[in-house]
């Protein structure tokens, strides 16, 4: 499946809304998941209010691009269902549907973590005034990457991760260097993300094709309204840059 290997976050979309068939394709891929015992315990809100939008950009420093975003589906995970342990990874699956549909769609789109967050969980929560039988998930933000292509994806294959027949531990040198308290400016943030290598432009024949049968889907209805395209801040710099190197001052829960 294509889609794995082209899937990468975009943060900065272009001014061109996701129109309703598109919204519910992402959505039928979302429920296409697998899950424990066929629990599907997911629920979704489609934000493309603008008012809306810009409160949800405010659920933590790394949310700023859902503001932007000319849709954003916030998921919610029922906690009603049999086997709820199992739920975060029900909803796991269903987010990465979302993603590979957004790819395919010719989108981009960006999971922006919530679960188990206390604060960005309470925020949510709050603002849509959900009740126990639900928490919030995650936030995924979606649109047409700015500049026209998605990001070319770095290739993570990694064979020194891979045993097999087997499992030989590594050697534990770093523990045994560790010192006994880890100051805190040097503890490692909780969801640091590998910093990225340097990506290049995806080909534009293949990103193209796909952009273009988006391009022929239903135009946008009246009532979605044109994205903001404001050239991010410094400050929205800082936040993404912060989150995807794990040093953001804003990181602390
Ligand atoms: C559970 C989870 C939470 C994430 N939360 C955020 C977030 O809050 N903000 C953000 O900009 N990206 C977030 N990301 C996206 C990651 O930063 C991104 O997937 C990672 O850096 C790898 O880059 P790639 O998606 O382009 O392959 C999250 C991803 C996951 C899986």
């Amino acid at each position: 499946m294509n889609a794995i290997f082209k899937r990468t976050s975009v943060r900065k979309y272009a001014k061109k809304n996701v129109n309703k068939k598109q919204i519910e394709k992402l959505l039928r891929a979302g429920m296409a998941a697998p899950s424990a015992v066929n629990q599907q315990p997911w629920e979704f809100i489609v934000v493309t209010d603008k008012d809306l939008r810009e409160k949800i950009g405010k659920t933590s420093p790394f949310t700023k691009q859902a503001a932007k975003a000319p849709l954003s589906i916030v998921l919610l995970m029922r906690t009603d269902v049999r086997l709820v342990e199992m739920a975060p990874q029900d909803m796991g699956a269903c987010a990465e549907n979302i993603l590979l549909e957004a790819t395919k769609l010719g989108l981009g789109a960006v999971w922006q973590g919530v679960y188990a967050h206390q604060e960005r969980m309470g925020y949510l929560t709050e603002l849509f005034g959900l009740d126990e039988s639900v928490v919030p998930f995650a936030i995924i933000s979606i649109g047409y990457p700015k500049g026209g292509k998605l990001p070319k994806q770095q290739d993570r294959f990694d064979e020194s991760r891979i045993y097999r027949n087997g499992y030989e531990a590594a050697p534990a040198k770093e523990a045994e260097d560790l010192p006994e308290e880890v100051p805190a400016e040097d503890a490692p943030a909780e969801e640091a993300p590998a910093a990225d290598a340097p990506t290049e432009e995806a080909p534009a024949a293949e990103t193209q094709e796909e952009a273009t049968v988006a391009d022929a889907q239903e135009e946008v209805s009246a009532e979605d309204e044109p994205a903001d395209e404001a050239p991010a801040d410094a400050q929205e710099e800082e936040a993404v840059v912060g989150w995807r190197s794990g040093t953001a001052a804003g990181l602390k829960n």
